[in-house]
């Protein structure tokens, strides 16, 4: 999830670039890069770092290239360096590319481009991108042309911005599966760039690209085709955001762009890892330790807060699926604890931001064990990523809410994936495992139905906003979902809100329910629906207002909630997929009621990186 940008038109276009840069820096990068082209040549700067650090490198630079293109990197292919920042160029350096996306078969494309002469300087997947369309860029074909035909090998997802010296007044954009917006300035210039925020101090009139589709922008004007050549045409859209909402996406708040992304962001995770019609999961990051990960007798998931959530719906999913012994250490607790363990034991550490204090403090001392550790973080190259022997990345781009959405469900896909793949390296059958894989490809698109209840869900919230004291019940995979919503509450509402094993009840806190505490019950169709049906008549008979959570209206009808948000039914092992998306919205909704700050909490740090 990067920032790119392209300038053409008769302003100095390195300005232009670098506001256009720091519109989105909101994103959160680790690393920005620029070049501008005249007739003289390239002018090129990247530097690992904030902006600021390119700023700082560009200081009496003043280039007066009326073409250009810029990049902010969210690094997924190679560390946040120099030389891994965007621009990349083509061998003879006559063509820049920026990208924002993944490159598939990068692997293959790189192998088959060296084996034609071609040299690579960076560990990136994006690299490939400028020499496979400078291979096409024999004498005589245009570099459409060219652009095309690289495309058209290309399997994964990109937004790209391009420029070459061999047609300078030209920048050639595409986009499949990642944003392109272009922006057309009243003074004649155009700006192509994978975020509307980077455009409206410049125009509010846009076009909106589509999957496969190529803009050619020059001095002169724009066109926009399909690979195939079939021209396209689409009216102007005005954009009405303002500069701040435009970084929301339009949205009053990060969190509610981040709840509502979740189906495209799923899809990210998911994107190049399923292997249709095997049965089997492609983990890049994992390869090079297949063998020592197929001998792992007992997983020990180390995490805090939301994280250990996800490991906890991954207990039960590597449990279940894989046949291997799991348990789920709050980070905090185990860096101090005594644990035997055998070499054939794994330790995975899960963290959105790879830095939080407590889980690097578990994985060093896993590592001191001599232990195996895995990772499953969001920020590559951060801390936990670098240190862990491998692991997977969730490619849901920064994540600016301290309230995690996107990154959580993100990571019980991933964990999915995980208990797949480690179960086909053992007993998991290929039918099985075909059904898991199937729903959980299916899942973004259910996710769309959830959230196409926002408003309601959000309006249902409000009508709450007395509530001081919140329950969440939740048994076996809902479980862990009701710690969730407990929390995802708490922190953004400041309101007391606690999760229970629904079984838990009898033992305890049934003592709370009264009726100014209302309950959140999980309560899908699963196979553990009709004990779930039953404590939500426990509750009921102690006069609490209920709000369940299920899968259809039969359950409504029979437990007499108060209230019921209807999700989509999936396997059993994916509902917290679903399930969780209702609550994300409901404590959003409940926290604006309340007129809370809800992307900046009190007392909370995005990323805990202290004791
Ligand atoms: O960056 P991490 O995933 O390691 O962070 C762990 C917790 O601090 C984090 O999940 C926290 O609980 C969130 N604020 C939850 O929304």
């Amino acid at each position: 999830m990067c920032g790119i940008i392209g300038y053409v038109g008769t302003q100095r276009a390195l300005p232009v670039i670098m506001e256009g840069l720091k519109r989105m820096e909101y994103r959160g990068y680790d690393s920005a890069g620029v070049s501008i082209m005249d007739p003289v040549g390239f002018f090129t700067l990247k530097r690992a770092g904030k902006l600021a650090v390119l700023e700082g490198a560009l200081e009496g630079h003043s280039h007066a290239g009326t073409i250009g293109i810029g990049h902010i990197r969210w690094a997924t292919h190679g560390a946040p360096t120099d030389i891994n920042a965007h621009p990349h160029y083509s061998c003879r350096g006559d063509l820049h590319l920026v990208h924002n996306g993944i490159i598939e078969n990068y692997r293959e494309l790189r192998d088959e481009l060296t084996a034609l002469g071609h040299t690579f300087v960076s560990e990136t997947d994006t690299e490939v991108l400028a020499h496979l369309i400078e291979q096409e860029l024999q004498p005589g074909v245009p570099l459409e042309t060219a652009t095309e035909r690289g495309l058209k090998k290309v399997v994964g997802a990109y937004g790209l911005a391009l420029i070459s010296a061999r047609e300078p007044e030209k920048i050639i954009a595409a986009r499949l599966g990642s944003p392109l917006v272009l922006g057309v300035v009243p003074d004649g210039s155009l700006i192509v760039a994978s975020d509307v925020a980077a455009i409206i101090a410049h125009t509010r009139d846009v076009v909106y690209l589509q999957d496969r589709e190529m803009a050619v922008l020059t001095p002169k004007g724009y066109a926009i085709r399909t690979l195939d050549a079939q021209e396209v045409s689409r009216p102007l859209e005005r954009v009405e955001w303002d500069i701040g909402s435009a970084e929301k996406g339009g949205h009053a708040h990060f969190m509610l762009k981040e709840i509502l992304e979740q189906p495209d962001t799923l899809n990210a995770t998911l994107l190049g890892r399923i292997i249709s019609g095997e049965g089997l999961v492609k983990m890049g990051g994992l390869e090079t330790i297949a063998d020592r990960v197929r001998n792992i007798d007992r997983l020990i998931i180390v995490a805090c807060g939301s994280a250990r959530h996800a490991g906890m719906v991954g207990e039960y999913l590597i449990e279940e699926y894989a046949d291997i012994p799991v348990e789920v250490e709050l980070a905090s607790e185990f860096r101090y604890r005594r644990f035997p363990a055998g070499g054939k034991t794994a330790v995975l550490a899960i963290s959105q931001s790879g830095e939080t204090a407590d889980t690097l403090a578990a994985l060093h001392e896993a590592k001191r064990r001599g232990l195996l550790t895995l990772g499953l973080v969001n920020v590559a190259g951060s801390s936990i990523a670098r240190e862990t022997d491998a692991g997977m990345y969730n490619h849901v781009g920064p994540e600016i809410a301290v309230a995690s959405t996107k990154a959580f469900t993100s990571q019980l896909a991933l964990l999915v994936l995980l208990a797949v793949y480690l179960g086909r390296q053992r007993r998991l059958s290929h039918a099985l495992s075909e059904e898991l894989l199937h729903g959980l490809s299916q899942l973004p698109l259910q996710m769309g139905k959830v959230m196409q209840q926002a408003e309601g869900i959000i309006a249902l919230a409000q009508k709450y906003r007395h509530a001081e004291r919140w329950l969440y019940l939740g048994r076996k995979y809902q479980y862990p979902v009701a710690l969730e919503g407990a929390l995802k509450l708490k922190e953004i509402s400041y309101c007391h809100a606690e999760g229970f094993a629904a079984g838990e009840m009898k033992h305890g806190p049934i003592a709370l329910v009264d009726a100014a505490t209302p309950t959140v019950v999980l309560a899908p169709r699963d196979s553990v629906y009709e004990k779930t049906i039953s404590n939500i008549e426990e509750v009921r008979a102690r006069g609490g207002a209920i709000i369940a959570i299920a899968n259809d209206e039969e359950t409504v009808q029979r437990s007499l909630v108060d209230h019921a948000i209807i999700v989509p039914r999936t396997l059993e092992a994916l509902s917290p997929l679903l399930t969780v998306v209702p609550l994300q919205l409901f404590a959003y909704g409940f926290a604006v009621a309340r007129g809370l700050d809800v992307d900046k909490p009190r007392n909370l740090a995005k990323s805990v990186t202290v004791e």
